[in-house]
């Protein structure tokens, strides 16, 4: 095949390998049936590393993420390396790729499926129809602020802290690529700060502030952050694009995600700066976690994995029809009644991992044939 691209899978831990083998049988369908062609190679990150390697991101796992075209990975952590040291915990192989690769966009849809509105926590007249769009600046804020850290006081106490940084370009950049986004969506942009308590997000509102000109189609406005926590579970209707820093956009994410009725439902994608050749290094991940309570059981949702792929398709190599055909595919399995545990409703139908895998396989032999 002419095209081939550069795929890194990164299963990781927990149910991380059992989703990740549900994409590899849609790309595998997709090599046969479609024009794309992916070389893939795999390596270990988080706790399985950890236990090879012993580092959370190795080497030849990060040489391997730069010079892949995408990267899919599945779920780091578990309670097996929870009590390491900070420094070599899962978590920290996560955000080392993440700040290495210089994925600083972070793009989370929060999109209730019609056939999914039954399993949200939320009244249906609240989520039905969802579609937003969280765009969570990943690789400044508190999360990498110096200084940081943890002081021993003469007297034996101690003292942390860590630091809330934000230059005007980290702010700028993440900010194109929400008003961007908007552009092709609704038009609307919601920036969400602190700006009556933290100087850092005074500054955050003034930069978003100073690139609205240059959007004249998109409507900008802010709002508080406690404020967005109440307005999502309120009338979460009322935004299109969400753009914040790296820390708000991690714990609105997780509230936009529960309002979808499943976390085993989101898929995501971290992007990076292109570069002189045209290239963008990019993450697709679930947004859900390894779930190490159910791992190697057969039980995990692997739906979130396998549109997070499809998210690949779309951002990373423009491929829309290929992704549009598993999105549709997702959306005919829904409908269909299926349903992991996780989102299971009475009198639906319960399948595995695999099964779902199957259900997908089937749609798509449909859609081709
Ligand atoms: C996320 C996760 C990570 C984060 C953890 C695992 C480091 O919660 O991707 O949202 O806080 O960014
Ligand atoms: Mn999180």
């Amino acid at each position: 095949m002419s095209n081939q691209k550069k795929l890194l899978f990164l299963p990781g831990d927990g149910i991380g390998a059992e989703v990740m083998a549900q994409v590899k049988r849609v790309i595998d369908w997709m090599d046969q049936k479609r024009s794309v062609n992916f070389d893939i190679q795999e390596e270990l990150i988080g706790g399985v590393a950890i236990d090879a390697k012993g580092v959370p991101l190795p080497e030849e796992t990060l040489e391997a993420a730069k010079n892949s075209d995408a990267i899919l990975m599945g779920a780091v952590g578990g309670p097996k390396w929870e009590k390491l040291p900070f420094e070599i915990q899962p978590e920290r192989g996560l955000l080392g790729i993440r700040k290495e690769l210089g994925l600083f966009a972070n793009l989370r849809p929060a999109l209730v499926f019609d056939a999914l509105v039954g399993a949200s926590s939320l009244k249906e007249n609240i989520v039905k129809g969802l579609d937003i769009m969280i765009v969570r600046e990943l690789t400044g804020g508190i999360y990498f602020g110096e200084p940081r850290g943890v002081d021993v006081n003469p007297d034996g106490s101690k003292t942390g802290y860590n630091t809330l940084t934000y230059s005007s370009s980290e702010v700028q950049r993440i900010g194109r690529v929400a008003l961007d986004l908007a552009g092709k969506r609704n038009n609307k942009v919601c920036s969400v700060d602190k700006a009556n308590v933290l100087e850092t997000t005074v500054m955050w509102r003034e930069e978003m502030e100073g690139l609205s000109p240059e959007y004249p189609n998109v409507e900008l406005s802010h709002m508080y952050v406690d404020n967005a926590a109440m307005q999502l579970v309120r009338d979460p209707k009322q935004f299109d694009v969400v753009v914040t820093t790296n820390m708000f956009g991690d714990i609105l994410s997780d509230c936009a995600a529960m309002l979808t009725g499943s976390l085993g439902m989101l898929p995501s994608a971290s992007l990076g700066e292109v570069d002189s050749n045209g290239n963008r290094p990019a993450l697709y991940e679930p947004v859900h976690g390894s779930a190490p309570d159910i791992a190697g059981k057969n039980l995990a949702n692997p739906l979130a994995t396998i549109l997070s792929y499809s998210m690949l398709l779309r951002y990373s190599f423009d491929l829309v029809e290929d992704a549009n055909l598993i999105e549709n595919a997702v959306k005919e399995i829904l409908s269909d009644g299926l349903r992991t545990g996780d989102i299971m409703e009475d009198g639906l139908t319960q399948v595995t991992t695999e099964q779902m895998g199957d259900a997908i396989l089937e749609k798509l032999n449909v859609v081709a044939s």
